[in-house]
């Protein structure tokens, strides 16, 4: 029977990474799947994260399981970085949440908790919009339909036509939002605009579902989640999926947080029963590691003091790339004006080319991104940056 089964194709992103380890080009660069680097193209383990692990090593006594909704220290550290200490949601008890493997395990559990809201509904994601999304969202049966938010030529936002499309989204249908840093274009809302999507989410009763996996990496961690804050002070219902892989590079530890606003605590408390009855069905409880180590480093003053420090010299470092390349390219062809990839935010940038100059760029050049055209611009370094300007020259 299992022979049934067709082979697919590689992931459009993760694919990328079989096919760089593989390249034997001495010049190959990585822009491929979302992974912070630095100019030596390694991925650390921040400071912050090896001290907790240190910490954890020390006093973790046991491996029974954790409680269903997982470390708690670590559900309560995240509502407060994502809506700030003494939000008006957590004071009036109106959060259910649960610790996720991952943003992915976030959003699929959040899928199949809207699905048992409501198995009609539309879930409307952006385009374009991360490319497992679709998948991901998709795989619960929930139907799937996109609001126009990029401008290729313009490489910016879209605003007035995604405006019109969610005029004509029904009562009850799920919004999905890029709380910041979009993925895969950089581009983002201007705070204007979110006042917009409110006032459109508050006349149309759409329920706004934000993705925010880059806190931190577009203008600040602060910054980065004033949509999510204007929503969750004004709306009943918002719905969230965070990720920890980025900002504390606990990629592969798979820590993440599934949250749901409901309009009063009556409602909360169910909310809380079903998720954890949706994880248990799936996965049963999260894995404690990631969870306990950005417990410790959020519970610690010493510690959050030095994560805040190593996520703004992140931020700092990809802006910095930004401005190179964006120099690099105009000094080897001052025709070609890529400077919108400096307003771009977070880790990716939209290069706006074609499909077959990204492959044109890999098969002659050995430089790997999406075909969409995203790079993730912390793959560039002083090292790199002149030979991937000029094959960008050269292939357009
Ligand atoms: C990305 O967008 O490259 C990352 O979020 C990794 C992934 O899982 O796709």
């Amino acid at each position: 029977m299992l022979e049934v089964l067709p082979q697919l194709p590689a992931d459009p992103i993760l694919g990328l990474s079989a096919a760089f380890k593989q390249d034997t080009n001495p010049k190959k660069v990585d822009l491929g799947v979302g992974v912070y680097k630095d100019e030596q193209g390694r991925t650390p383990i921040l400071n912050a994260v090896a001290k907790a692990q240190k910490i954890l090593l020390a006093n973790e006594d046991s491996k029974t399981y954790i409680s269903p909704q997982g470390v708690q220290g670590f559900i309560d550290g995240m509502l407060e970085l994502l809506l700030g200490k003494g939000h008006k949601t957590l004071i009036e008890q109106r959060i259910a949440a649960v610790q996720a493997p991952g943003g992915c395990g976030a959003l699929r559990i959040l899928s199949e908790l809207l699905k048992r809201c409501n198995g009609d509904l539309t879930v409307w994601v952006s385009d374009p919009t991360w490319a497992n999304h679709i998948p991901l969202i998709g795989s619960t049966g929930l139907k799937i339909e996109t609001y126009p938010y990029f401008d290729r030529e313009k490489a910016g936002v879209k605003f007035d036509e995604m405006m019109e499309c969610l005029q004509h989204v029904k009562k009850g249908d799920v919004v999905l939002l890029h709380g910041c840093c979009h993925n895969p274009t950089g581009a983002d809302l201007s705070r204007e605009q979110w006042h917009a999507v409110l006032e459109l989410a508050q006349k149309k009763e759409f329920l706004p579902f934000l993705d925010i996996a880059y806190q931190g990496f577009g203008d600040g961690v602060e910054d980065d989640v004033y949509g999510l804050r204007l929503l969750a002070d004004n709306l009943p219902e918002v719905i969230v999926a965070a990720s920890c892989s980025k900002n504390f590079g606990l990629y592969r530890e798979r820590v993440g947080l599934a949250a749901m606003i409901g309009a009063n605590s009556k409602v909360r408390d169910a909310l809380q029963t079903q998720i954890q009855a949706i994880a248990r069905g799936i996965y049963s409880m999260p894995p404690s590691y990631g969870g306990a180590l950005v417990d410790i480093i959020l519970n610690s003053q010493e510690l959050r003091q030095e994560w805040l420090g190593e996520v703004d010299a992140m931020r700092d470092r990809m802006k910095t790339l930004r401005r190179l390349l964006v120099n690099k390219i105009r000094e080897k062809d001052a025709s070609l004006d890529f400077k919108f990839v400096n307003q771009q935010k977070g880790m990716f940038s939209y290069l706006c080319i074609s499909p077959e100059q990204v492959r044109k760029m890999r098969s002659d050049y050995a430089i790997y991104f999406v075909d969409s055209s995203r790079v993730n611009i912390a793959g560039i370094s002083h090292q790199n940056v002149d030979y991937i300007a000029e094959a960008l020259v050269a292939v357009l």
